[in-house]
């Protein structure tokens, strides 16, 4: 694999979880695969007064903490830490960004680094406008010595009008192939499998369409609460937290057409049609076709799990979604008329995410009678954990008559025994390195997906008659979820860890 040019990469809010938990120790595994530049430097730029040793120490420490693939050379953690150095800023005072200016000189100096240099936004995400257009204004984003690339964390704006606003500062300052707006999931391998499933195999791609698939399913549930982000997320909500990118990102490389190549543009054309022909919920539908629920108080295994009202940093009387279930359809040639249901939850009884493929029926049941109702043909891509791909299909079991068993053709990625999935943020963080922006979302697919949000938001901040159903932590979401699945005897798949056991249904 190309390595890196020689470059700087600047963390704001680099003191915060997201730096310690996914950041550095995706880095630090970038360099045990020699995917770090010859020459480079982390600078971690934060509030707190700090030392570069100190902060030195603190991400030691979080390598050792978080790194989950446990084949890591650990004893390469010193020479990672040798090139990260700490700053501190006052994201709100213009003349901080002088003063940064001139860190970022001395370390270009003393490294021998030139002028590429990588800002990467980990601060709330009411700063990124603030950082950029200081940034910009202490002549940092200017690219006559080397090129600049701005990463922006999501959640990009709070809704349309906000995302808009962001967009039209960050274009002032600089141009669109400059901007990575990260939404991680498009970093996860089996995300990206869905198009290798669809565009590399003969013979799903056929099958892909209205003519043979009756509704698709897309699920990501999380088995922990909002842990200690309740401050954040009492302002954010499933919907915008997880819906509006992660989810409908998937929903795009689901539904999207073939791309005439892997360009990135041709990739993200082919989502943004996706998400141009979502056919719009109103505010009056919202009520039937979206549900939202928050996590109550309950016992998990004999432990007392609290509800998300007595988590810290949220409101006693917060009306913050932690699930939410919803039902659309896609305006296309392709999808007209197939229902697609997505719903993504915390406190759910586990931590998966998955795409389900429900094919239609056979025309003529011509084994019904003998086994009453037909389990049909499911392709069931396994995004995490446990990646990998089930189908199912019916097989006659072995014997007289005609038993119809629904069966399991399943692989796992854990089973290419030599092969290494890598982290999300390690092939994101190496993709801006090498400035390959296929897995960032464009301007405009981040604003039509919001434009598709936001009469959601609407109708529940208008209407508060909208109910939002408590669920017991640990229980698969509210009940009224299982009647957005129209058809008799539909429902929602229960995933659980061992796809292969149908019968570990998770009980509501
Ligand atoms: C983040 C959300 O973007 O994704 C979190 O802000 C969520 O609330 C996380 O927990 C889920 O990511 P993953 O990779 O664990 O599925």
């Amino acid at each position: 694999m190309e390595k890196p040019v020689n470059l700087i990469l600047v963390i704001f809010g680099a003191t915060g979880d997201l730096n310690s938990r996914k950041l550095v120790p995706s880095l630090f595994s970038l360099m045990n695969q020699d995917l770090l530049p010859e020459r480079f430097v982390l600078l971690g730029v934060g509030r707190g007064e700090m030392t570069s040793g100190d902060f030195r120490d603190k991400m030691a420490e979080a390598i050792r903490k978080y790194t989950e693939d446990r084949e890591q050379d650990m004893s390469h953690i010193l020479d990672f830490v040798k090139n990260v150095e700490y700053h501190r800023l006052d994201y709100n005072k213009v003349s901080d960004y002088v003063d940064l200016g001139h860190k970022l000189t001395k370390v270009r100096n003393e490294s021998g680094i030139g002028g590429n240099i990588i800002f990467y936004m980990a601060t709330p995400p009411n700063m990124y406008e603030t950082i950029c257009t200081d940034l910009s204004e202490a002549g940092l984003t200017d690219q006559a010595e080397g090129f600049r690339r701005i990463i922006i964390e999501k959640p990009f704006g709070y809704d349309l009008e906000s995302a808009k606003r962001l967009n039209t500062v960050l274009h002032r300052l600089m141009d669109e192939d400059q901007i990575f707006r990260i939404d991680h999931y498009l970093g996860k391998e089996t995300v990206q499998n869905l198009m290798v499933t669809r565009f590399a195999n003969g013979i799903f791609e056929p099958l892909w369409n209205r003519n043979y698939v009756h509704r698709i399913e897309i699920t990501s549930a999380e088995s922990m609460g909002v842990e200690d982000r309740g401050g954040y997320y009492d302002s954010a909500g499933a919907l915008r937290d997880m819906v509006q990118n992660h989810l409908l990102q998937m929903v795009g490389l689901t539904a999207m057409e073939p791309p005439s190549s892997l360009d990135p543009d041709a990739i993200r054309n082919e989502v943004l049609k996706v998400f141009q022909s979502l056919q719009p919920i109103r505010e009056e539908d919202v009520e039937k076709n979206v549900i939202r629920g928050q996590y109550i108080a309950s016992k998990i295994r004999g432990e007392c799990v609290m509800g998300y009202r007595q988590e810290k940093g949220v409101d006693l009387n917060s009306r913050t979604e932690t699930f939410v279930a919803m039902k659309f359809f896609i305006n296309n040639w392709r999808w007209g008329g197939v229902p697609f249901y997505v719903r993504s939850g915390k406190r759910l009884p586990t931590r998966v995410t998955e795409v389900v493929i429900h094919f239609k029926q056979t025309p003529h049941h011509l084994f019904q009678r003998v086994v009453g109702k037909l389990a049909g043909n499911q392709l069931i891509i396994r995004i995490q954990p446990d990646e990998g791909i089930l189908l199912k299909f019916d097989m006659k079991e072995p014997g007289a008559g005609f038993i119809v068993k629904n069966v399991n053709m399943d692989f796992h990625y854990k089973d290419l025994a030599d092969v290494r999935v890598p982290s999300a943020y390690e092939r994101l963080l190496y993709d801006v390195m090498i400035g390959d922006s296929t897995l960032f979302s464009r301007d405009d697919e981040v604003e039509t997906a919001w434009k598709f949000i936001d009469p959601i938001q609407k109708a529940w901040k208008n209407n508060p008659d909208i109910k939002i159903y408590g669920y017991p932590a640990g229980t698969w979401g509210p009940e009224p979820t299982n009647e957005l699945i129209e058809g008799e005897g539909l429902t929602w798949r229960y995933p659980c860890k061992n796809m292969a056991d149908e019968e570990l249904y998770c009980e509501l």
